[in-house]
């Protein structure tokens, strides 16, 4: 959820940001037309579940991309970087509620037990508390009351939550499938962008 500190709630909703909104959510819309209608194949809600927390990782990456692309001299992006960010906290949200409401019928006792018992789940519980704290302080009143840096550094918590994140989607796969290992380098990648550019301008943020 890092964008620009000082900007306000009107940063989300800036001209052409319902437009970035709408598209964003159009995968969500349409799983969940495919789950209503009966269209998700036998097991139709975890494939709900599973292409929910997907694109929470798709904005989560997309999101931490748009930095490193602009400084590599690609298109400046960082105006949208912030509803990213949000889309992938509503991506979250919406994995979660399908896990604890569809998938463990709202059951304290087996969510519990499934968080002590399961460590995929409490890493992604771990990614799912970095991204609430992000999407809550993304605003200009938080920003204010944390001052920018403390902000900054909290909101750097944004690589640890897509670490999470793409080790809860290792964890959980059976086999070796390629598909979360390259969630896992693109991240890896990313922050060693990160660190290599903050080695040569230590100033930045
Ligand atoms: C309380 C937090 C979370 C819980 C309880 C949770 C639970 C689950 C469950 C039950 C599955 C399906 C497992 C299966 O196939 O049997 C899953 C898959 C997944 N989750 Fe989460 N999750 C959480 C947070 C997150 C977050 C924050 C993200 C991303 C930002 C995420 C991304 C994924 C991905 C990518 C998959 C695999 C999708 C696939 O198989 O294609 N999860 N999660």
């Amino acid at each position: 959820m890092r964008g620009r500190p000082g900007g306000s709630w009107r940063t989300w909703l800036a001209p052409g940001s319902w437009t970035l909104y709408a598209v964003g959510l159009l995968p969500a819309v349409w799983t969940f037309h495919l789950a209503i209608t009966d269209q998700l194949g036998a097991d139709p809600l975890k494939t709900l579940e599973r292409s929910l927390g997907l694109w929470a990782l798709r904005f989560l990456v997309a999101g931490l991309a748009i930095t490193p692309l602009r400084r590599m001299g690609g298109p400046n992006l960082i105006r949208w970087r912030r509803m990213i960010g949000l889309l992938a906290f509503v991506y979250a949200l919406l994995h979660v509620t399908v896990y604890v409401w569809l998938d463990q019928g709202l059951d304290a006792g087996l969510i519990w037990k499934d968080i002590v018992k399961r460590p995929y789940i409490t890493v992604g519980l771990l990614s799912f508390l970095i991204l609430i704290a992000l999407a809550a302080t993304s605003n200009a009143t938080m920003i204010r009351r944390l001052g920018a840096a403390a902000w900054q550094r909290l909101h750097r918590l944004v690589y640890v939550a897509a670490a999470a994140a793409a080790l809860h989607f290792i964890m959980l796969v059976k086999a070796w499938p390629l598909e979360p290992f390259v969630y896992a380098a693109i991240i890896a990648g990313l922050l060693l962008y990160r660190a290599g550019y903050r080695r040569r301008r230590p100033s930045s943020p």
